[in-house]
């Protein structure tokens, strides 16, 4: 389902909402979250919200999209770092129910299956936040990913670098390579809310809304899934 909205703000609201709702209904549910601009608008409203209303956080268990190789969680630029700043640090979440892949780890492969086996034995997600890479992209599922394909390790897109080296200062180099959540354990939420907002979005939506389901764009994938939402700022939605 699509649905489309004035601007960033309104969008924050509603996925707030949804989020408040998804956990007062289901304190121990379990979260999947994602990084990027597209989230810090949402996740500081969603901080608002749930001071507002006394929401009790304690209890929910998260696992994030994606970590660089080669960051440590202490690294400024590491999504660890990001979600602490963003979101983690503003509530009273358990820290030990809160996951995000390793990439500092020294088995990557390993890593990987245990993400993945991780994941499975909360029964998987409920709510899966999603934003979208300029190439389709989620999480770091780049073009061409088998949607099959469980928890692994990828080699950055060109482009993907090129997008993301706004958040990294000069002389920081973007890494090169990613840990991901698949397109498997993505898929296998019950509930998908993905975001795409700004003038930046509105070709791949536009493809989106054009082309079949493909592997060549992988969040065409959620086309297929019961129960996902793709919610667009007027921008993002301007070449539809
Ligand atoms: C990054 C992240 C994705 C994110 C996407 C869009 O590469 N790995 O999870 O959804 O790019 O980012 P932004 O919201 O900054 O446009």
């Amino acid at each position: 389902m699509l649905q489309i909205f004035p601007d960033t703000s309104t969008i924050a609201e509603h996925v707030s909402a949804t989020l408040v709702a998804k956990i007062q209904s289901k304190p121990d549910a379990v979260l999947g979250l994602a990084t990027g601009g597209t989230m810090e608008p949402i996740y500081a409203q969603f901080v608002a919200h749930a001071h507002r209303v006394n929401l009790d956080v304690s209890r929910l268990t998260s696992f994030n999209l994606d970590e660089y190789i080669g960051l440590s969680p202490d690294h400024p630029k590491s999504y660890s770092a990001y979600m602490r700043e963003h979101l983690f640090s503003h509530l009273g979440f358990d820290t030990s129910r809160l996951h995000l892949p390793d990439g500092m780890t020294q088995d990557l492969e390993a890593h990987c299956k245990a993400y993945a086996a991780h994941i499975q034995a909360f029964g998987g997600v409920d709510l899966q936040l999603l934003g979208v890479g300029g190439n389709g992209h989620i999480g770091f599922n780049e073009p061409g990913t088998p949607f099959d394909c469980p928890c692994h390790v990828v080699e950055l897109a060109e482009q993907t670098r090129i997008d993301n080296s706004r958040f990294f200062a000069e002389g920081l180099m973007v890494p090169r390579s990613a840990i991901t959540m698949g397109m498997a354990e993505i898929m296998q939420a019950r509930e998908i809310v993905l975001v795409a907002t700004g003038e930046a979005k509105a070709q791949i939506m536009a493809e989106w809304y054009q082309q079949d389901v493909t592997e060549r764009i992988p969040f065409t994938a959620l086309k297929r899934h019961p129960r996902a939402r793709i919610i667009l700022d007027e921008a993002a939605a301007s070449l539809l």
